[in-house]
């Protein structure tokens, strides 16, 4: 035992829990307000789902073995293959265009860094049924709302756009043959930050031409245009910039790709997508078009620190129950009744001594401390803003039902400390 996780995995102690719930709150309601269905599936998965459709990079970094079945297992690396199983599955019972999103843990054996660990959380949003270029504009109007609700804005981010049918074609032009496609996107997709000299020596006559490109010497792809108008209309058009430097590892894109890069280009990429129609087809399923993105925990919470901002803080109880040993039974009784009532409420099962009860409240950022003490056996208690050490007195009424209220309730004593 060495009191530390595996290399590559995370202790989310409650302060940074707190940031990460903040991260999941943000992702949930930018789908919630985008009208996507949340959905879940299994961690493990057959290890062929992955070695057939997610491609070389991704395969190299399985976490995989045989179970006790004697069946070959991975632990899931990304989300998009279980969803194309799921939805070739099912697809029948949905209205289309479908539109999932989920946020599970994901596992791949990377060299850890920052930004990169071995397990991580991704937002996953998808639309299945939809082959208009609008598709990816939702996507990634959604993914703009999910970071604007964290605070982040577009000179904070950028949205970059590609078209791997756009390289598709190109490929052809420069005389490419279909069944050497594939390779020549992995080395682009592997290009970023070589020296002209690399680039020459793996593209060969292709580097030039492909140089003009990615000095965005070209026009955007129809899809393109398409989803930069849509984008415009609603609101995100200066989030957005075509670049054709964008490739994509993974091997089911098959159109627009797109990824989200912080604007001080600093960090990896904070989240990616793009379009996959021939995976479901692939899977045993219908002929149905599908895009979608995944955004990591890790990059973002990288890039919310860089900017000082906080996702999200740990909360105390609105009120720790502070008792004289002699009214514990009668503590315990407001604890749960004040509980039911919708309070949030802590107090130390020990009762020790008041002063070390009311340091506790205050280590653990309660609000409130109700005081429990001798006048309780006439109806009084007394309330306490630890914040301010303002103090205010209440009754408490027992119920016929064997409740108790206060008079004044705990919502209104700041009302009466005002
Ligand atoms: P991906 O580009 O492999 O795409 O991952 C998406 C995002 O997940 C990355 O931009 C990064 O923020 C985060 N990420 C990936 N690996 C790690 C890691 N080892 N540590 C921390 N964060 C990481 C996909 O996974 C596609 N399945 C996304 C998708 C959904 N495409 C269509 N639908």
């Amino acid at each position: 035992m060495t009191g530390q996780p595996l290399p590559g995995f995370r202790d989310f102690y409650p302060p940074e829990h707190a940031s990460l719930r903040g991260i999941f709150s943000a992702w949930r309601e930018a789908s919630r307000r985008s009208g996507f269905s949340e959905y879940e599936g299994p961690e493990l998965e057959s290890l062929e789902l992955y070695t057939e459709k997610s491609g070389d990079e991704i395969v190299g970094q399985l976490y995989h073995f045989k179970d006790k079945g004697d069946r070959e297992v991975a632990l899931r690396p990304e989300m998009t293959p279980t969803f194309a199983r799921m939805v070739a599955g099912q697809h029948r019972n949905y209205k289309k265009p479908i539109k999932w999103f989920s946020i599970p843990r994901l596992f791949r054996y990377e060299r850890p860094q920052r930004g990169r660990h071995r397990e991580h959380y991704q937002w996953n949003c998808d639309i299945v049924g939809e082959r208009s270029p609008c598709a990816e504009a939702e996507l990634i109007a959604t993914l703009c709302l999910g970071l604007s609700l964290l605070g982040l804005g577009s000179k904070d981010v950028v949205v970059k756009m590609s078209d791997r049918g756009w390289w598709d074609r190109f490929l052809e032009k420069h005389g490419v043959k279909e069944e050497n496609k594939p390779g020549v996107l992995r080395v682009l997709d592997r290009l970023e930050g070589a020296t002209p000299e690399q680039r020459k020596e793996k593209l060969g006559a292709l580097a030039k031409p492909v140089e003009e490109a990615w000095e965005g010497n070209v026009h955007d792809s129809e899809a393109l245009g398409e989803i930069k108008s849509a984008l415009g209309k609603m609101g995100y058009g200066n989030w957005c910039e075509t670049d054709f430097r964008i490739v994509r590892g993974l091997a089911y894109y098959t159109g627009v790709v797109f990824e989200v890069h912080d604007r001080a280009g600093k960090l990896r990429a904070v989240a990616g997508g793009g379009r996959y129609d021939d995976l479901l087809k692939k899977l045993g399923g219908e002929d149905l078009p599908a895009t979608g993105f995944g955004m990591g925990d890790a990059v973002l919470g990288e890039l919310l620190r860089d900017k000082k901002i906080e996702s999200g803080k740990q909360e105390g109880a609105d009120l720790f129950v502070v008792a004289e040993g002699a009214e514990k039974d009668l503590a315990l009784s407001m604890v749960g009744s004040l509980r039911r009532a919708g309070f949030a409420v802590d107090y130390e099962p020990g009762f020790p001594k008041w002063g070390k009860q009311l340091e506790l409240a205050e280590a653990k950022g309660a609000r409130w401390a109700l005081l429990v003490g001798r006048e309780a056996k006439d109806g009084k208690v007394g309330f306490k803003e630890i914040s301010t050490r303002r103090q205010g007195e209440a009754r408490w009424i027992g119920q016929k039902d064997g409740s108790i209220c206060l008079e004044p309730s705990p919502g209104d004593w700041a009302k009466v400390l005002a």
